[in-house]
């Protein structure tokens, strides 16, 4: 591993071990196991909280995302600066009335990775901007301890409108807004979507198993044959930094999938 990502990880509270100089790999040019776990948490762990490899696709979920989520709008029609418009004057449920801005999303078009997250807090309402609180640093560091910046992903919500008091959404308000989200996967087709956080991994995939489970196995969605990483969400990370390690592992599934789908790509 090199020192930038190593200071990253650092930065995010990740305890690195790295391998010594002169150990088994230390000529080999791998790039060095690391555990990020300092402490017993993770070799205790019982072997079924252990998620599976993403070279398994055999075991890869087919997760069903509507395949005409998008059609009956007329929202699968548009191109991006349509789409963004529409969303801007969105008035498809109830959250237009309190919210300060909507938050279309941010980053590269064409994306190898596209984040899902939740729905913007109170920050994001006022700035519309996905993820730029201080949960929104925490996945900038993660992201681009893998290698890649946030000018290299595409970052979207499942809502992109701020529910009152950040309050989970519902499910009407997820209905409502799905399209959008939809269109911007046709829109992006990232090698990899990366899920952040329970509402955003049971909505996208349908299915409502608690986070633990979900982060166990790689998704598919049905209809669009995009690999699905579930990991913890960066504002749970916060008050879990113990948790810390174990995004990290996802996120390492994650760059194997990208580097597998698409060759790799990532810049820091
Ligand atoms: N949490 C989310 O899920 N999304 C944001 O944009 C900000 C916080």
């Amino acid at each position: 591993m090199d020192s930038r990502r190593l200071q990253l990880l650092q930065r995010m509270g990740v305890d690195v071990w790295v391998r010594r100089s002169g150990g088994a790999h230390a000529d080999s040019g791998e790039e060095p196991a690391e555990n990020p776990v300092a402490g017993p948490v993770e070799p205790s762990a019982p072997a079924a909280e252990a998620p599976v490899a993403v070279t398994a696709t055999a075991d890869a979920v087919a997760a069903p995302m509507p395949s005409d989520a998008t059609t009956s709008t007329g929202i699968g029609a548009m191109d991006w600066d349509v789409l963004a418009e529409s969303v801007a004057g969105c008035t498809r449920c109830p959250l237009c009335e309190s919210r300060t801005r909507t938050v279309f999303g941010v980053g590269r078009r064409d994306a190898d990775i596209l984040v899902v997250g939740e729905a913007p807090g109170a920050e994001e309402d006022r700035q519309g901007e996905p993820f730029v609180g201080r949960a929104g640093q925490l996945l900038d560091n993660m992201l681009r301890a893998l290698g890649y910046g946030r000018d290299r992903v595409f970052i979207a919500n499942m809502l992109k409108c701020r529910p009152p008091r950040n309050r989970d959404p519902d499910p009407q308000e997820v209905e409502a807004c799905r399209p959008y989200l939809a269109r911007q996967i046709e829109l992006v087709q990232p090698a990899v979507i990366l899920a952040v956080g329970r509402i955003a991994a049971q909505n996208l995939l349908g299915d409502e198993r608690p986070l633990r489970m979900l982060r166990r196995q790689v998704h598919t969605l049905q209809t669009h044959a995009i690999p699905v990483v579930v990991s913890y969400h960066p504002a749970y990370l916060l008050r879990s930094p113990a948790d810390k390690a174990k995004a990290w592992e996802d996120l390492k599934r994650l760059r194997e999938l990208v580097h597998a789908r698409s060759g790799g790509g990532g810049t820091e």
